[in-house]
């Protein structure tokens, strides 16, 4: 790692160099912002716990090889994928001991890809190959953004408007981003209401043939079954699946 922590210092000539590396260096400003935590990455709305994971750190190599050939494979090559609007599916496999396929490493990898993908983005701006115009990629994990669609029927009528423009905001952020990370996809139940906003989402994007990763700790027929059908079938025609399995990994770290 360079002096500062950048996304970029694996593919920049000035990396580690304390003369030109940096935090004035435009694009880390661009890409980080003054706080390391802002910028483009700070609205991404990546968690701080996964702002340093990349296609070289990836840990699940041995436990998941074929998730990781895939994964490292739409890395190398994500101005393409993500132009084609080539999705993947990462949902897990669940075991004896571990019966609900967490912390297998699902949201790491799409992290991962969105890092990669905004790494090349901030080098087509920087090059001026194509200017960034708009956020190039949003990480929303599918819980909160329900969250945000109940908070429209909750409180006094001043905060349902403000949850309610909030909501609205982040829909069509969603709409509009090249890349969409859709985390957690399929652990609550929902409303019919609810159910017609995310089939919304799903539905342009896979019409308009925008990249999007899932994650989910459920594989696609069951997801049928919890959120809608016809949800179930747009995610299986938009996205690859890619299945991971083993031991929880977060709650071995912790032991
Ligand atoms: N195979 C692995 N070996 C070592 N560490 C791993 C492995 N897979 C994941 N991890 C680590 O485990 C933690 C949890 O990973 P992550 O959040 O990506 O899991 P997840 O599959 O998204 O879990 P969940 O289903 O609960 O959302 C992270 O710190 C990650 O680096
Ligand atoms: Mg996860």
């Amino acid at each position: 790692m360079s002096a500062i922590e950048c996304l970029l210092s694996t593919q920049c000539k000035k990396a580690g160099d304390v003369a030109l590396c940096h935090g004035h260096c435009y694009a880390y400003l661009k890409l980080h912002g003054e706080s390391g935590t802002g910028g483009l990455w700070g609205q991404t709305g990546i968690s701080v716990a996964y702002r340093q994971v990349t296609a070289h750190t990836l840990p699940f190599q041995s436990d998941n090889p074929e998730a990781f050939r895939m994964v490292t494979t739409y890395c190398r090559n994500v101005l393409h994928q993500v132009g084609e609007g080539v999705g993947l599916y990462l949902y897990s496999v669940p075991n004896a001991i571990n019966p609900k396929g967490t912390g297998t490493g699902k949201t790491t990898a799409a992290v991962v890809i969105l890092h990669e993908y905004l790494v090349a983005r901030i080098i087509q701006h920087v090059k001026q190959i194509k200017p960034i115009i708009q956020l190039p990629t949003l990480f929303i994990n599918a819980s909160k953004f329900q969250n945000r669609f109940n908070a429209q029927f909750r409180g006094p009528r001043e905060m349902q408007e403000k949850a309610s423009v909030a909501f609205y905001q982040c829909k069509s952020d969603m709409l509009q981003a090249e890349l969409l990370v859709l985390d957690d996809v399929g652990v609550r139940e929902a409303t019919e209401a609810y159910k017609n906003e995310f089939y919304e989402v799903i539905d342009e994007r896979c019409t308009e043939r925008k990249a999007t990763i899932f994650t989910s700790n459920e594989p696609l027929e069951r997801l049928g079954k919890l959120l809608d059908p016809r949800i179930a079938s747009r995610i299986e025609g938009m996205a690859i699946p890619i299945s991971f399995e083993g031991e929880d990994q977060r709650t071995k770290q912790m032991r």
